[in-house]
């Protein structure tokens, strides 16, 4: 379902979220160290150039990516494992997570889970894309839901719906027993090249559309949709797009 080249397009817009949280735990020498939806490993190698003396493991439940950031041979294990199935064997001093809750309906009822099994001095570090309510996604969901496509596509991308609030974040760390420092940011990218909206989702959001329809189909949906997300994000004078990007981040630390 993931298709690891196609994500790695805007490598350095996606990965500056998982700098500036990693920028963020204040942790001097962890032990243990996990990436849950880890990908191709780009955020898991982060972690393991900040902490290289740490075991550092990487986990995602797709085999192309987990693939992929083998393929880097960067010395750093990898495991096909979904997030919510992973147990670790002893106490973790870092749970990491960059850009995958927004996959897991549920993922609040598995903090306390995450937190029981941090260290004393252990951090639960995560990032969420909490722009659902940006044009490119109203408009995938528009079609999604309209005449043409909705038989196949119905009810497709309704992530949004596994988000939550940044207070929501904070509340649920807090009630977990641990203590919050939760804050968003709004990234403005400026992508340069046509289409790069489209290009950039088709990264993520419209990965589950595009593989539920066919060649012709898919091209079809891709020219309508495409044109409609070109209207909303107009190229500027100077050739550039702005691509505004909120999202939210989260440290959880023992109370
Ligand atoms: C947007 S990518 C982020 C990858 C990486 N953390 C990074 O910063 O580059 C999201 C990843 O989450 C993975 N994923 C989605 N649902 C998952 C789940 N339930 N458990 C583990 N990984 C999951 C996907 O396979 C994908 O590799």
């Amino acid at each position: 379902m993931w298709d690891p080249q196609t994500y790695l397009t805007y490598a350095d817009e996606r990965t500056r979220p998982a700098r500036d949280l990693l920028a963020a735990v204040d942790l001097a020498d962890p032990e243990r160290v996990v990436d849950l939806g880890c990908g191709t490993g780009t955020s898991t190698r982060l972690l393991a150039a900040r902490w290289p003396g740490a075991d550092v493991l990487g986990t995602d439940s797709s085999s192309e990516m987990i693939e992929a950031a083998r393929a880097e041979q960067d010395g750093i294990r990898y495991e096909v494992v979904g997030a919510a199935e992973w147990q670790p064997e002893g106490p973790v001093d870092l749970w990491f997570s960059n850009a995958m809750l927004q996959w897991l309906p549920g993922h609040l009822d598995l903090l306390p889970r995450w937190l029981g099994t941090l260290s004393r001095t252990g951090r639960l570090a995560f990032q969420v894309p909490a722009n659902f309510d940006a044009p490119h996604h109203v408009l995938l969901r528009e079609f999604c839901a309209a005449p043409a496509w909705r038989d196949r596509l119905h009810g497709i991308s309704e992530r949004h719906e596994a988000i939550h609030t940044p207070v929501g974040y904070a509340d649920a760390l807090a009630a977990a027993g641990a203590r919050p420092d939760v804050w968003e940011t709004t990234y403005l990218h400026r992508l340069e090249g046509p289409d790069p909206v489209l290009t950039w989702t088709m990264g993520t959001a419209l990965r589950p559309v595009l593989n539920k329809l066919d060649g012709a189909e898919r091209e079809a949906f891709l020219a309508e949709y495409g044109e409609a997300v070109r209207a909303a994000y107009p190229v500027g004078r100077d050739g550039v797009t702005t691509f505004p990007f909120r999202r939210i981040f989260a440290v959880g630390a023992p109370a």
